[in-house]
């Protein structure tokens, strides 16, 4: 994917929460966002996921303008191109594993019952789940729950995977369920952006790394030269701070 951001700038209440970010990325499949807590780090998520429309600035997916002013109408469309994962696995409590693939193959992607739930079965075996698609979120253990989630959001073959910490709330075994899938997804050649504090897995799976603090992407780079020679205090500091254990 081909990735530009231009004086892309969000404020809530009055209060900066995007400070006018700029940033061109090389062609990557993978873009990993860093940075402390409160650094805007799933704003920008959000905004590249059209759940949320900038102040000012433009966001360009491969060379097309992300269209914000066209309302919701137009954001609906941009976001039926992507798949979104955050970091409460937000299925439907009330509908099976299966059900919940499904559903939004069918009302969002027009595809028939029987279609839906031929992808929703190979995309839950692909994942190792098929012995669980009837089982309610509740039956789940958070590691299959947020496995379930990230099948889910690639059912209908986004372009772009967005992934918002999707192992925070989990353990570590679990953690590393989780983080096999994702590296797989890598592996096949799916594009995503991930925000995630897992700096040993950020650094193996980014094409690029971008490191944002108080709203602004301070840099950004090859996931081995940022680690290894960052070139701003601010991120060297979070970097001794987050890696010191
Ligand atoms: N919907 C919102 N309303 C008000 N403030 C928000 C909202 N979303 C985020 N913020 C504020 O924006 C700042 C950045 O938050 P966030 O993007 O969640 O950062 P990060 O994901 O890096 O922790 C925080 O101060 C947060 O409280
Ligand atoms: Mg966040």
């Amino acid at each position: 994917m081909n990735l530009s951001l231009r004086a892309l700038s969000k404020a809530f209440a009055g209060k900066t929460v995007l400070d006018a970010i700029t940033a061109e990325f090389p062609p990557l499949r993978s873009l990993v966002l860093i940075g402390p807590s409160g650094g805007g780090k799933s704003t920008l998520l959000r905004i590249l996921a059209g759940l949320e429309t900038p102040d000012s600035g433009t966001v360009a997916l491969d060379g097309e303008p992300v269209d914000f002013a066209g309302g919701e109408p137009a954001l609906l469309r941009y976001r039926r191109q992507l798949g979104i994962v955050f970091q409460a696995f937000n299925l439907f409590p009330h509908l099976t594993a299966l059900e919940n693939l499904t559903l939004p193959l069918v009302q969002a992607h027009s595809q028939s019952p029987q279609d839906a739930r031929d992808v929703a079965q190979t995309t839950l075996a692909r994942f190792g789940l098929a012995d669980h698609a009837h089982k309610k979120p509740a039956e789940l253990s958070g590691g299959q729950k947020q496995r379930v989630a990230i099948a889910r959001a690639l059912a209908h073959k986004p372009r772009l995977l967005l992934l918002d910490e999707p192992t925070s709330a989990l353990d570590p075994e679990m953690t590393a369920e989780v983080l096999d899938a994702i590296e797989e997804l890598k592996a096949e050649g799916r594009h995503f952006v991930l925000v995630t504090h897992e700096m040993g897995f950020a650094r193996e799976v980014a094409d690029e790394v971008a490191f944002l603090a108080n709203g602004k992407i301070l840099e950004h780079g090859p996931a081995d030269a940022l680690f290894a020679t960052p070139q701003t205090a601010e991120c060297r500091r979070f970097l001794s701070r987050v890696l010191r254990h």
